[in-house]
């Protein structure tokens, strides 16, 4: 089969290339690199079946030469990141809503059937455990400029399943929980590769909060894996699934975590949110998924623990301060 993944240079997009590459599948990649590079794909680009375009989903002239030649598009492409989304505002909401809106009208021409890449965020404030996938979601006000991407995902998500519903093409929608793994970006808000970072320099790893805000996190192959799964399976059309882990933790623990899996002498230092987004910055106190029904569709189950996780980016983030 010949896909199309938009956003394909980004931190997820070039694990995804590599795994259906190895299934034997050819991949067209279209990418602005705007938090992504073509160099996450330089390893790959000896492979025939890949062809990387540059270029936005804005153009929609681009979109239906793509869509018009594969056989599946997967959109990952997005504004990514807090800090990306309290930095570019209102480019977040359009290329996360507008943009989206191109690649279904591109679908609906072509009929062609349609991965979209959504987020835990769209469950917003809710402090529940676990959180499945017909929970409500709880966005805070519009003078926080955070929940914007909530609602463009959740709006994402509401045209794609219109579209899907009006038997225009099938889709299948995946909320990632947080995903982290090699080759993430530290600049765009990630915490993981952040704290990394601090860590292997001995700098202050810098806990915002008082940390006791938890998550779970996803070991990006394993996230892949989950993805290809669901592409697989004809019964995920329609459908939307959590794609996350299990071990929750909250920040400061994985602060410590990492500091003693990094061997590091960093000290571990509370900053409030307010010094390092804007003063009326909010952030979800809990975010852990049910994943039983990616695990009743697929047989999904994660198989990296969390230590596992942190020892990955701890040698990716040491290779990378090496070579530069
Ligand atoms: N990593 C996570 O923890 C996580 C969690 C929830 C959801 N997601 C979703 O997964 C998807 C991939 O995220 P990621 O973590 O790989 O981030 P990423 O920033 O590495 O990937 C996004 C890619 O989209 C590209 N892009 C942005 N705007 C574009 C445009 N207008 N046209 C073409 N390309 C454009 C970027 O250059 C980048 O390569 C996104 O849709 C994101 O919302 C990720």
């Amino acid at each position: 089969m010949r896909y199309l993944i938009t956003g394909g240079a980004g931190f997820i997009g070039s694990h995804l290339c590599e795994a259906l590459l190895d299934s034997g599948h050819a991949v067209y990649v279209l990418d602005d690199e705007t938090t992504g590079s073509r160099a996450n794909l330089s390893h790959l680009f000896t492979n025939r079946e890949l062809r990387f375009i540059p270029g936005s989903i804005a153009d929609e002239k681009i979109l239906a030469r793509l869509v018009g030649t594969v056989h599946h598009v997967i959109h990952l492409a997005a504004a990514v990141g807090v800090k990306y989304i309290l930095d570019h505002p209102l480019q977040s909401i359009l290329t996360n809503v507008v943009g989206t809106e191109k690649v279904l009208q591109a679908c609906r021409e072509f009929e062609k059937p349609l991965f979209l890449a959504s987020t835990s965020e769209v469950y917003g404030l809710q402090t529940h455990a676990p959180l499945r996938e017909t929970d409500y979601s709880v966005i805070g006000a519009t003078s926080v400029s955070r929940w914007s991407y909530a609602c463009s995902k959740a709006l994402d998500e509401f045209m794609a399943l219109a579209f899907h519903n009006q038997g225009a093409f099938p889709v299948t929608i995946a909320r990632f929980f947080n995903t982290v793994g090699p080759r993430q970006s530290p600049a765009y808000g990630m915490v993981m590769p952040r704290l990394v970072d601090q860590a292997i320099r001995n700098e202050a790893m810098t806990v915002y909060g008082d940390g006791s805000q938890s998550r779970t996190f996803t070991h990006v192959k394993d996230c892949v894996h989950a993805v290809m799964g669901l592409l697989a399976h004809p019964e995920a059309a329609g459908e939307v699934y959590n794609i996350g882990g299990t071990e929750e933790v909250s920040i400061l623990e994985l602060a410590k975590r990492v500091k003693t899996l990094s061997e590091s002498q960093s000290e571990i230092k509370l900053v409030p949110y307010s010094e390092v987004y804007n003063r009326n910055f909010e952030d979800m106190p809990r975010r852990v998924p049910d994943i039983s029904k990616l695990e009743k569709t697929i047989q999904f189950h994660p198989q990296y623990s969390l230590d596992e996780i942190i020892r990955d980016v701890i040698s990716d983030r040491k290779r990378r301060s090496a070579l530069n």
